[in-house]
C-alpha cells in the first residue's frame, strides 16, 4: 500500500518563531513515532522554508512544500518567488491552483498551467488544487466544472508529467467552513477525476494518479476521508496549525 500523503497547509499563519517551534515539534514527533503508512509534507509561508528545510534534512518521512511560485524562473517580478529558487532549498512540492489564490489573486486556469510547467521544469512536484463553489454543486454541475479546470491546466502535459503531480479535490465551500462533502461525494469525485484522466490519457495512468481530498479535515473526520478507495491523502489547513490536533490527525491514520 502506498503511504497516505498528508499535507499541512499553514496558509498565512505563524511568525518565524512560532513556525519554527511547530515544525520542530512535528519533526520530533514523527521521529519518535513509526508511521510507515503516512508521508507528511509541511507547506509553511515562504519565510519559514529555509529554516525548516534544515530541520528536515535528517527526516525520512517529512517533506517540504511551498504554497505558491511564479511561472518565470527570474525577472522583474517584485514580491514573487520562482520555482527555481524553491528547488535551491530542498522544497519538494508546490501548491498550485488553490482556491484562495484563484479567488483573492484572480489566478485562472491558464496562469496555473504556466506555473505547473515551471514547477515541473525545476524538478519539483505540483499539487494541483481543483474544486467547485457551492452554487455549482447545487446545480449538479460539479463534474463538468472540475473537468474544465483539469482540461485547461493539465491536458497540455505529457503522461510522464501527469505522473509527477498530485490532484487535490478541494470543494471551495468546504475550505475553512467546517462543512464537508459526504464520503460518497468524495469517492464519486475521485472516480470522476480518474475517468477524466483515463479518457484523456489512459486507464493505467488514471489508476496510478495521486488524488487527494482537502476541506475542513480534522482529527475526527480524517480517517473517513483517507479510507475512501482512491483517496491517496489529504490537504489540511486550519487543523494543521495546532500541534496537538495535528498529532491527533497523524495518530488516527497510523493504522499499524
Ligand atoms: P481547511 O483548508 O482544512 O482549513 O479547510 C484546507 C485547504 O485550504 O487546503
Amino acid at each position: 500500500m502506498k503511504p497516505k500523503f498528508i499535507a499541512a497547509n499553514w496558509k498565512m499563519h505563524k511568525t518565524f518563531v512560532e513556525g519554527y517551534e511547530l515544525a520542530k515539534e512535528i519533526i520530533e514527533h514523527v521521529a519518535t513515532h513509526y508511521m510507515p503508512d503516512i508521508e507528511v509534507a509541511l507547506f509553511p509561508p515562504f519565510i519559514h522554508l529555509q529554516a525548516i528545510s534544515k530541520l528536515l534534512s535528517c527526516s525520512q518521512q517529512l517533506y517540504l512544500g511551498a504554497q505558491n511560485c511564479h511561472y518565470e524562473m527570474d525577472g522583474p517580478f517584485t514580491g514573487e518567488v520562482s520555482a527555481s529558487m524553491l528547488a535551491s532549498i530542498d522544497v519538494k512540492y508546490v501548491l498550485v491552483g488553490h482556491s484562495e489564490r484563484r479567488h483573492y489573486f484572480s489566478e485562472g486556469n491558464e496562469l496555473i498551467a504556466k506555473k505547473i510547467d515551471a514547477i515541473l521544469k525545476c524538478g519539483l512536484q505540483p499539487i494541483f488544487c481543483c474544486g467547485e463553489v457551492l452554487e455549482v454543486r447545487e446545480k449538479g454541475q460539479q463534474y463538468d466544472f472540475i473537468k474544465g479546470q483539469l482540461a485547461q491546466s493539465l491536458f497540455h502535459l505529457t503522461p510522464h508529467h501527469i505522473q509527477q503531480l498530485k490532484i487535490a479535490y478541494e470543494p471551495v465551500w468546504a475550505i475553512g467552513t467546517g462543512m464537508t462533502p459526504s464520503l460518497v461525494e468524495v469517492k464519486d469525485m475521485q472516480n470522476e477525476i480518474r475517468d477524466i484522466l483515463s479518457v484523456q490519457y489512459n486507464s493505467q495512468l488514471a489508476e496510478k494518479a495521486s488524488v487527494l481530498y482537502g476541506g475542513s479535515c480534522n482529527s475526527k473526520n480524517i480517517a473517513g476521508f483517507v479510507s475512501i478507495p482512491g483517496i491517496d491523502g489529504t490537504l489540511i489547513g486550519g487543523a494543521s496549525l495546532d500541534f496537538r490536533e495535528f498529532v491527533n490527525i497523524l495518530g488516527s491514520l497510523n493504522i499499524n
